[in-house]
């Protein structure tokens, strides 16, 4: 499958493309289909009606460009939360409005998520979450799946070749993270019970609430994959996905978030919710067990801390590369005083070949620091990365060396919250895959991750990519596999909270939230235009590097093949979605113009 090149298309656009069951795509397809997937909903919400005029289209952009449509922020005075569900961040801004603070309300933003936006969920996935408390103190939460104790190395490959089993069915299954993940970074600094933080989620769940054109969507394009389970009863209970206007009821899934409402995360990993998801996963040939979900423990991590032109940036450390590889490019570019103009071929340039260099570590130097040795020190030094530009030269591409990549499937969503005291949540959560291995657990009503096919499931040999990963990050029995996730927090150069962001979009995830903090930092973006700017990704294998097809003027696009870049076009890249401190000391809200959503503030 190609994707045409199209400058003229006004995005979002909702594609007539119906995902195979069977995910291995190509990179540019698969971040097309995810964008799009909820795309068309909700636009955004001004909170207590305090959305700001649309912004002037930045003058950088190319010409054409400004026909896309850009979204208007949110502003509010006291707090905001940013996600891919209107209702997800009206759940937070409920919460907030209680008198919780940035931790409870992303809680309660993570647990309607599950209810709303089942695409990417996700109880029956995990993900990670970086806080900052006002008073300086800070948190990484990793609830990254792991590995089945049943797991071996070469479980996917059979007669020497990798089978779609990562992706598709019980065997993909990490033992997920969520709920144990959301229930300790709220009794390490949120406020309330989790009981309480709940209850937004519990309502959505059983009084239902009204399937927008985008969810409706979603799930008619996964059909196929979401049919071959027990899912097919709840979401397509005739044969066809809820049109959008009619109302989607979720009681077994209300029953499950009130046992764990009542009773706490035991519930889901040794009580009722385990007996179902064993039972789902014996029936559908899965190897987790009970003592997988009694063993599952979240893990309370420093985050990583680095330092950008006077920037402070907190991020997420292994088991996700996200953190590592954004400081390692951000490092690389600030050895430059100034950055090239924004859409100069330049500029794309330098991106490029930092994004190669900081990913060829990413992709054979990371994995899960229970297991493998993480050289944290040196991939994350000003030192260190002087020495990888010294490499570069400015007019001529650095072809990637031979062997090894991740390529990682792009199916998660990112929420950034902050509240009136300055505590700000910044999480990004995955089920890998879109609706994930497909696995629906009947007797708990949510869809089960593929986060497997985040290990090198044949390291040294391509996957059915044509990518290779590498031995640090194969399969061991109650490993994290490893994530490109990147939640983010931002300080200024006082040390003031400046900016929460994050993404979804597998490896993308990376260079999108890098591009969107240098469009603040160097290019002096507002956040509309930060967002709303043409973004590029590279990850070093394969060589190429994809551009929004409209977001390079011709020029730079002859510029760059001249140096030997082998561009290549996609519809769109990366689905962020952030909050900035604007120069009055508001909050402004911006979710991926990419995509669905909704910035709500008060
Ligand atoms: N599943 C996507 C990631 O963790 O990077």
């Amino acid at each position: 499958m190609k994707l045409e090149s199209n400058s003229r298309t006004i995005l979002p656009v909702i594609p007539g493309i119906t995902l195979p069951p069977k995910r291995r795509v190509s990179v540019a397809i698969v971040a097309f289909a995810t964008l799009l997937a909820g795309c068309s909903q909700t636009g955004a919400r001004s909170g207590d009606g305090q959305s700001a005029a649309t912004p002037v289209i930045h003058p950088a952009f190319p010409e054409g460009w400004a026909a896309k449509r850009e979204r208007p922020p949110t502003v509010a005075d006291h707090g905001m939360v940013v996600t891919n569900s209107p209702l997800a961040s009206e759940a937070g801004v409920e919460i907030l409005k209680k008198g919780g603070n940035a931790v409870d309300a992303a809680v309660a933003v993570g647990f309607a998520l599950e209810v709303t936006y089942p695409f990417a969920g996700n109880i029956g996935g995990g993900g990670f979450m970086v806080i900052r408390m006002a008073n300086g103190q800070a948190l990484a939460v990793d609830y990254r799946e792991t590995a089945p104790l049943a797991a071996t190395r070469d479980m996917y490959i059979e007669n020497g070749k990798l089978t779609q089993k990562s992706t598709v069915g019980a065997l993909a299954s990490g033992v997920p993270g969520s709920v144990a993940g959301m229930a300790a970074a709220l009794a390490k600094y949120g406020t309330m019970s989790l009981h309480d933080v709940m209850q937004p989620a519990i309502r959505l769940a059983a009084d239902g609430f009204v399937v927008d054109s985008a969810l409706s969507h979603s799930l008619s394009s996964s059909g196929r994959l979401i049919k071959q389970f027990a899912g097919a009863a709840v979401f397509f209970p005739n044969g066809e996905a809820p049109a959008p206007g009619t109302r989607l009821r979720q009681p077994q899934l209300a029953q499950t978030l009130t046992l764990i409402a009542d009773q706490g995360p035991s519930a889901f990993y040794s009580g009722p919710i385990a007996d179902a998801i064993v039972a789902q996963m014996q029936h559908d040939g899965g190897i987790i067990t009970r003592a997988d979900l009694a063993a599952y423990k979240p893990v309370m991590r420093e985050p990583i801390v680095g330092k950008y032109r006077g920037y402070t940036l907190y991020a997420m450390p292994p088991s996700s590369s996200g953190g590592v590889t954004t400081i390692e490019i951000l490092n690389q570019l600030e050895t430059w005083k100034t950055l090239p103009p924004f859409n100069s071929a330049a500029y794309k340039h330098l991106l490029a070949e930092t994004f190669q260099r900081a990913f060829i570590d990413r992709n054979t130097k990371l994995g899960d620091p229970a297991f493998v040795t993480n050289p944290l020190a040196m991939l994350t030094d000003k030192a260190y990365a002087k020495q990888l530009t010294s490499t570069i030269t400015p007019d001529r591409a650095t072809p990637s060396p031979v062997f090894s990549a991740a390529a990682e499937p792009m199916h998660t969503t990112h929420y950034s919250v902050v509240d009136g005291a300055g505590n700000a949540v910044s999480t990004t959560t995955t089920l890998n895959s879109g609706y994930g291995s497909g696995v629906f657990i009947a007797g708990g009503g949510f869809f089960m991750n593929d986060e497997m096919d985040d290990f090198a499931a044949q390291p040294g040999k391509p996957n059915q990519f044509g990518l290779v990963q590498g031995e640090i990050n194969a399969i061991q029995p109650g490993k994290r596999m490893l994530s490109a996730m990147s939640p983010t927090i931002v300080l200024d150069r006082d040390g003031k909270l400046m900016m929460v962001v994050g993404a979804a979009g597998g490896p993308t995830i990376i260079t999108g939230v890098t591009q969107v903090i240098l469009n603040v930092i160097d290019q002096h973006m507002s956040l509309p235009d930060a967002m709303f700017a043409p973004r590029v990704h590279g990850q070093a294998w394969p060589d190429v590097l994809t551009y929004e097809a409209g977001g390079l003027s011709q020029a730079a696009m002859d510029s760059l093949t001249a140096m030997g870049h082998n561009l290549r076009a996609t519809n769109a890249l990366t689905n962020v979605n952030a909050l900035l401190r604007g120069a009055d000391g508001r909050w402004v809200g911006v979710y991926e113009p990419r995509s669905t959503g909704a910035a709500v503030g008060y």
